[in-house]
């Protein structure tokens, strides 16, 4: 969804200012003093973060990133960092990249952090990104929404705050009380905050919200600002979720496709001992293994939950790979851009609509005509479409080999192959999995389904998954293959090592292993939709593979809910909320990632990495509840059928 950028502007003084809110974005004496005065020094940071493994600050106002910058140059500088610094700011109009950059030239302090900044800046799209920097010690969490909406989709808990809206006078919506209650909600025991302004209105809103404040010297011509603590006389009703205590951060993964593989590579980052058990040879030996896939976005005019899932995978996936690429840790792919083609012209005028109701930035998508479509691919197509430039396609399988070299340099992970897991069973306060022989593969606190639709044959999850049958065409040299991808009613891959992929067929209730004539004819028909003529892909090589699919096509990523124990307690839940789902201990799911494995496993990693660790999520809370693995057992719940 589209969002509206900051205009980079100046006050008489030369301070950063915006036009829009008539106020400056720092303190006229200087930002990044202010920043260290009033943000940090007002939270006692550094002294309050160390020692600590994992420290949390939540920001209402990115602005320019002065706060962020000093900041991270603070953790830098300190011995006695923590080993984790999860930086959350909330911010409705971004700097555009090339803005940043001109505003960033004037502070010489953070030349050697601004740059990196740069390079991982997100194109102003709705919604969470998550961006890395100091090998992952330090994540900026970085979202674009307004402020309200945002605090109240956050999952996590803070350690500390900083409030650095305008001044409450012209930016209002920032100091709403409704605003401090959403914070509140998100204080860890104790949770400081700081902000420049003393105003009645800040002051009550705190207060009435449980933060006690004071009065402090405030920075440079400021007479005063405010310092606060987290503490409610009263017993909170929504305090953040406790930071789970596992005996042991020790998991089992099972699986070694693009979703195993994807939460080794997250959990061995946080420093996770991990078994991960494999019935095949080999990794991405599954639906994993085809010979390439394509990796894109997805419009909904409505801007639907499986469309802001499809964007928050596509980015953090995109700046993920190319982070690895830099690091000298290269998948197999290209970002060759991609067509997305209407299947005819009332196709075409349906998706030209949508992109203009979106108002997208259109390095992200833009529409372009049935000429514009065959000049960017090389060869003639019937319709235009959506072009998604920095789309393409990925080898899953090399993605996979990456993320288990990038896992074992980081931890300790055991890879066993040729080990089938048969059963669960548990065992005091581990899990223990089983071979077929009743022997024990490995035991642990934790376990990570990640094996597509065998996973439902290992726990209940109230629902069934569909196995999904997709054939593909490998078509040789003599095809004409075009430049970028792409995709409509199947799709056409550029040519990769000689072999350019046809594909796919969507077969259900169909368990054939092997390519078969109907399975060729389905790609014939799909490549004449899109590029007009007659094929025969006869003697073209080919390949099966089976997709995991939930009922309502959203993955399956998060605890597992306990069946049994919400059976015994059917009646209280008949109004139940995720959070009040009973969950089996340790037991979390990593599945049913469609035909968008590419895109949803990193972001889906990154969210079970982070809860298993109690940390701030990477996706706003609606769409942490959609992909919940315990949503069936709830609707079941809700509607008085356990
Ligand atoms: C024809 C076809 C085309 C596709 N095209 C695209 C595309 O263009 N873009 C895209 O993003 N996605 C595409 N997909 C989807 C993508 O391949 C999947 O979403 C993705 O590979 C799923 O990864 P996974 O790790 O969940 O499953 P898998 O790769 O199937 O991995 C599951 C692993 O679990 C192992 N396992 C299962 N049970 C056990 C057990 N009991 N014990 C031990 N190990 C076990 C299996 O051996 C397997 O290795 C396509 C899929 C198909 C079939
Ligand atoms: C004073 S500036 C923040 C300065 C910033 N902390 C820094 O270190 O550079 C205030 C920011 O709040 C943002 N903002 C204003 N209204 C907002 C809203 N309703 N929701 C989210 N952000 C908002 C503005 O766009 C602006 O970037």
């Amino acid at each position: 969804m589209n969002i509206e950028t900051a205009a980079l502007a100046f006050d008489g003084n030369g301070t950063p200012f915006s036009k829009t809110f008539d106020d400056v974005y720092h303190s006229a004496d200087s930002g990044p003093g202010q920043a260290r005065h009033v943000f940090l020094g007002g939270n006692h940071l550094p002294a309050n973060w160390a020692g600590r493994n994992t420290f949390t600050i939540i920001e209402t106002g990115f602005g320019i990133g002065v706060n962020f910058l000093a900041t991270w140059q603070a953790w830098r500088d300190d011995p006695a960092r923590p080993a984790r610094l999860h930086y959350v700011s909330i911010e409705k109009h971004p700097f555009r990249r090339d803005d940043l950059q001109t505003l960033h030239a004037r502070y010489a302090e953070f030349a050697a952090f601004a740059p990196l900044l740069h390079a991982a800046w997100p194109l102003p799209l709705a919604g969470s990104h998550r961006l890395y920097f100091e090998d992952g010690h330090v994540t900026l969490t970085l979202i674009l929404d307004d402020v309200a909406r945002a605090l109240a989709r956050l999952r996590g808990g803070a350690d500390a705050f900083f409030l650095d809206g305008f001044s409450p006078a012209k930016n209002a919506a920032m100091w709403e009380p409704r605003v401090m209650q959403a914070l509140a909600r998100l204080a860890r025991a104790d949770a400081t905050l700081a902000t420049y302004t003393t105003a009645r209105a800040v002051k009550d809103g705190l207060t009435q919200a449980g933060f006690v404040h004071e009065r402090r010297v405030g920075f440079g011509s400021k007479r005063d600002m405010l310092a606060a603590r987290y503490r409610p006389r009263w017993q909170p009703r929504h305090a953040p979720p406790a930071t789970p205590a596992w005996p042991r951060r020790h998991a089992l993964v099972i699986g070694a496709g693009l979703a195993g593989t994807a939460v080794v590579e997250r959990l061995a980052a946080r420093g996770w001992t991990i078994d991960l058990i494999e019935r095949r040879a080999a990794p991405a030996s599954e639906a994993s293994g085809m010979h390439a896939g394509a990796f894109h976005p997805l419009l909904a005019r409505d801007d639907s939950i499986a469309a802001r899932l499809t964007r928050a995978g596509f980015l953090y996936a995109l700046q993920r790979w190319t982070a690895l690429e830099r690091a000298g840790h290269a998948p197999d792919w290209h970002r060759c851009g991609l067509l997305q083609l209407a299947e005819n012209a009332n196709d075409a005028l349906r998706m030209q609509d949508t992109v203009a109701a979106l108002a997208l930035p259109p390095e992200y998508a833009r529409m372009v005509d049935a000429n514009e479509a065959a000049s960017l691919a090389g060869i003639r197509l019937r319709h235009g479409g959506y072009w998604f430039a920095q789309g393409g396609w990925m080898r899953a399988a090399s993605l996979a080999a990456v993320n288990l070299e990038l896992a074992n340099k980081k931890s300790n992970v055991a890879m066993r192959f040729g080990s089938s897991v048969d059963r669960l069973e548990r065992n005091g306060d581990e899990w223990r999995a089983l071979a077929a022989d009743g022997s024990v593969i490995a035991s642990a606190p934790v376990v990570v389904l990640a094996n597509a639709a065998d996973a439902a044959r290992l726990v209940d999850f109230a629902h069934p998954l569909q196995r999904i049958r997709g054939q593909v065409a490998h078509l040789n040299n003599r095809f004409a293959a075009p430049r970028v991808v792409l995709t409509g009613s199947g799709y056409l891959l550029p040519a990769i090592d000689g072999v350019a992929v046809a594909g796919a067929s969507y077969d259900v209730d169909d368990t054939d292993t092997l390519p078969h004539a109907a399975g060729r004819a389905q790609i014939a028909e799909q490549l004449r939709q899109m590029l007009g003529g007659e094929f025969s892909i006869d003697d073209a090589d080919g390949r099966v593979g089976f997709r995991c699919v939930a009922v309502d096509r959203l993955p399956l990523v998060g605890a597992v809910a306990d069946l049994a124990a919400a059976r015994a307690n059917a009646t209280a839940l008949s109004g139940a909320q995720p959070a009040d789902l009973p969950r089996l201990p340790g037991l979390y799911s990593a599945i049913a990632y469609g035909s968008r494995g590419l895109v949803w496993s990193g972001i889906a990693a990154e969210l079970l990495a982070s809860q298993l660790d109690g940390e701030v999520l990477p996706l706003e809370s609606d769409l942490v509840d959609a992909v919940d693995p315990g949503r069936f057992v709830l609707k079941r719940a809700r509607h008085g059928a356990l």
